[in-house]
């Protein structure tokens, strides 16, 4: 059980997000949407203890997340693993060596700076690799491979860390729309499969709709939204995009689905 209570963050007095209220009874695959400065990015990185909030709570099962410090605070960052839309691998690094590197937060420092990994990591590093399709491009550098591959190691070096949370930041927005799709059903994968609870900031709505159990939409550092892909109604769209209300709702929607496609665009401008 994942509880965030009134989970606010205010840079000077910039509110990015603005006493939030979101419960995970169960889990479950999320999908976050808004607009470019929604509080989408400062949620996340509030999750995994990236940005201390200003007020309010984040617990997850009977830890108060929120409270930790230390090497609980490093235990929790590798229990819930973070994606993020440039992938962060090693580029001249080889594919199994950074998918190891998942393992880092469990290692000594003296092990890390040979590089010695014990073999049975090894095995499981080819074995993440092999869930996703591409095991074949592990003695590869990782700049090698193309974006969506590179995404997948991504995703491989996050679950070397057995996390019960994967958060996805803009996974898809550096990727063409096929491999767009084959690293959201990754995603949607682990969740179905591990039982693992993946929350994804997401920039369209279709991708959304399509892979996620539960949307919340986010407007201004607050939730507007939270419900069923089939809830996310036009006008429910409409509130959390902010789009023009003289528009019809047929052009609305084709209006939301395109902005939320030029957002994505914009980012990898
Ligand atoms: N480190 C920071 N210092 C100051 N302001 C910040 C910082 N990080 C975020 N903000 C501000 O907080 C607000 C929310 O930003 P955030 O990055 O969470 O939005 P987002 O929904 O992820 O947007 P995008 O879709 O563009 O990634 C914005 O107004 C942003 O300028
Ligand atoms: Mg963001």
């Amino acid at each position: 059980m994942l509880r965030i209570e009134d989970l606010t963050k205010s840079f000077g007095p910039n509110v990015a997000v603005d006493a939030a209220n979101i419960t995970v009874a169960k889990p479950a695959m999320i999908g976050i949407i808004g607009r470019s400065g929604a509080g989408k990015s400062t949620l996340l990185r509030m999750l995994n203890c990236l940005t201390e909030a200003t007020s309010g709570r984040i617990q997850f099962e009977d830890q108060e997340i929120t409270a930790l410090k230390g090497s609980d605070k490093r235990r929790w960052q590798s229990e819930c693993a973070m994606i993020f839309q440039q992938f962060n691998l090693v580029p001249r690094l080889d594919v199994v060596s950074n998918v190891l590197h998942g393992t880092l937060n469990q290692r000594s420092t003296l092990a890390t700076m040979f590089n010695l990994f014990p073999t049975s990591d090894i095995h499981r590093a080819i074995d993440i690799l092999d869930r996703l399709g591409i095991a074949e491009h592990g003695p590869k550098r990782a700049e090698a491979l193309s974006g969506g591959q590179q995404q997948r190691v991504a995703i491989a070096r996050a679950l070397m860390q057995d996390p019960k949370i994967i958060l996805a930041d803009e996974p898809i927005a550096s990727l063409d729309p096929m491999n767009a799709q084959v690293v959201m059903q990754s995603l949607r994968s682990i969740h179905e499969e591990d039982g693992r609870t993946v929350i994804a900031n997401l920039h369209t709505l279709d991708t959304a709709r399509r892979f996620c159990d539960r949307v919340i939409g986010m407007r201004d550092g607050r939730v507007v939204f939270d419900g069923t892909p089939e809830q996310l109604t036009t006008g429910a769209a409409r509130d959390i995009y902010g789009a023009d209300d003289s528009f019809s709702e047929e052009a609305t929607s084709t209006q939301i689905e395109t902005l939320g496609r030029t957002e994505a665009n914009e980012i990898v401008a």
